[in-house]
């Protein structure tokens, strides 16, 4: 089963979020499942500089409208996954995130830049390949950044690949406005319901998600919440429509970068059998930040993206209660302005007991997954979500909404659910302060029922949330669209 995987992010060299940590971990486990896996991705000065050694493969000619010329690299990285780099610097030699500037806005050109991954992602699926040797039975794109590849691999080459789309977040839909569409090497032909126009503009996710033959979306829930108008961003009209080929498939997570026994970045590493080393690390978590060294009150912590999507305002609304149950609280986050300052004056009115950092930094993150008591994630809605699984895994009981993955992975504290091994967390419905005050400060008091809230831990830790199981769901996936590929 030969499989193309086309994405705009991938960990550890270039990551914005959730996507990256799934780029990085699942096409290894695919090919662990024997799956011969190339990974598509656009050369950004991280992965030229992280694969010096990568050869030139090919060169791609010009493909119609504004898309440029560029170059395809091949690379394999040190666990042995196979890379094609999209060489194109006009579009891709650019400093920091690849989605925004310096200046916080999109790059004004990320219609082409993605365009012509998406392009090239389906000219490499197609009967007119120019790399010799390895053509894909399943090309698998991932959000709008590759949402245009299936529909240029039906329409505009021949003898395709079968093709997948997952949504890791619907509320990203590529959509911008019809003057694009020469650009893009599109045509009059293109724009109807059927194809790339959506409400007036096109889209890049919603042409995906209209031509793909299979769609996947990252939990369960989340697949069956998006085909409601609440949650479903305007698209839920197509997505009913195609419910038969949609299905949610739980991301899992990667051990080898996220396991308290072996995390170079913690203080003390710590396992189940060990649980009181991770106190160790609290202690060096509240240095590094600047907390006072309590010992008699929990820690809650955040890391996130400070959007709408995950409910932080909430907790920068709630945070001078935490303070008084009492609790500390620490937050790691970058995104909307408005709530990187209310983060900023929440520290400073509770100095030594709320700390904040503006910013994104992989090793913090780690370290308040591990020294942290509580982790919060109080999302308006999560297709999947990570980080509640990474704390689980470290015995930092997740405090969630009970939306999208969150709902699919913590199990609400409850005394059957502690004794029966499901409690794992707690979990809440409504998304107001309310709820998230209220459910936060029960927490607070069980976390000084010291003998329940080991068990709530050892629960948390003995959960399986590795990429074995969705690997193997995926494959299947793949062999019902290509059945003939062994
Ligand atoms: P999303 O993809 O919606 O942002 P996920 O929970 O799926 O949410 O994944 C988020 C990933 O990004 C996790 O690996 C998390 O640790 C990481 N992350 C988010 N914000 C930061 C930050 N400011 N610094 C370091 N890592 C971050
Ligand atoms: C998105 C979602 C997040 C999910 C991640 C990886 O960024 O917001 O819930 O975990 O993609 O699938």
């Amino acid at each position: 089963m030969k499989v193309l995987f086309a994405t705009s992010e991938i960990t550890p060299w270039v990551k914005t979020g959730g996507l990256g940590d799934v780029a990085g971990a699942l096409p290894l486990a695919l090919q662990q499942a024997g799956c011969d896996m190339r990974v598509l991705a656009p050369r950004y000065p991280a992965l030229r500089d992280a694969f010096p050694q990568a050869h030139h493969l090919v060169h791609l000619p010009w493909m119609g409208g504004h898309l440029p010329g560029a170059d395809l690299y091949e690379a394999e990285s040190a666990d042995g996954l196979k890379f094609f780099l999209l060489d194109c610097p006009a579009l891709f030699d650019r400093p920091g995130n690849p989605y925004l500037g310096a200046d916080g806005h999109d790059w004004p050109d990320n219609h082409l830049r993605f365009a012509l991954l998406a392009r090239v992602a389906a000219r490499l699926s197609g009967a007119g390949t120019p790399v010799p040797g390895w053509r894909p039975d399943v090309l698998h794109c991932h959000d709008w950044q590759t949402g245009l590849a299936p529909y240029y691999l039906r329409f505009y080459e021949s003898d395709g690949a079968a093709t997948v789309l997952t949504i890791h977040n619907l509320a990203f839909q590529g959509v911008f406005s019809s003057d694009v569409m020469g650009e893009l090497a599109l045509t009059s032909s293109d724009w109807h319901m059927d194809g790339v126009e959506y409400y007036g503009y096109m889209s890049f996710l919603k042409a995906g998600l209209r031509h793909a033959d299979a769609l996947t979306t990252v939990s369960p829930t989340y697949a069956h919440e998006i085909q409601s108008p609440a949650e479903g961003m305007g698209l839920q009209g197509l997505l009913t429509d195609r419910a038969s080929q949609l299905t949610g498939i739980l991301n899992g997570i990667d051990y080898a970068t996220w396991n308290p026994a072996h995390d170079p970045h913690l203080a003390a590493p710590y396992d189940r059998e060990h649980l009181y080393v991770k106190a160790a690390n609290k202690a060096e978590l509240q240095r590094q930040v600047g907390l006072t060294e309590r010992i008699d009150c929990p820690l809650f912590g955040v890391v996130s993206r400070l959007t709408y999507q995950k409910g932080l305002d909430l907790v920068a609304a709630a945070g001078d209660l935490l303070a008084e149950f009492p609790a500390q609280l620490v937050v790691l986050g970058n995104g909307e302005k408005g709530l990187e300052t209310a983060f900023r004056e929440l520290a400073e009115r509770h100095p030594g007991n709320v700390a904040v950092t503006i910013g994104f930094n992989e090793a913090l993150a780690h370290r308040i997954e591990a020294g942290a008591d509580i982790f919060l994630m109080p999302s308006r809605f999560e297709p999947c979500g990570l980080n509640q699984m990474y704390s689980l895994a470290y015995g930092t009981p997740p405090l969630v909404r009970a939306t999208g993955g969150l709902a699919d992975t913590v199990v609400n504290y409850s005394a059957a659910g502690l004794a029966d091994g499901s409690a794992n967390g707690f979990v809440f419905n409504d998304a107001t302060l309310d709820a998230v005050v209220g459910t936060a400060r029960w927490a607070a008091l069980l976390w000084h029922d010291k003998a329940s809230w080991h068990q709530l831990q050892q629960n948390a830790m003995a959960g399986d949330y590795s990429w074995n199981g969705p690997a193997s769901r995926y494959l299947d996936l793949y062999r019902s669209l290509r059945p003939a590929a062994t």
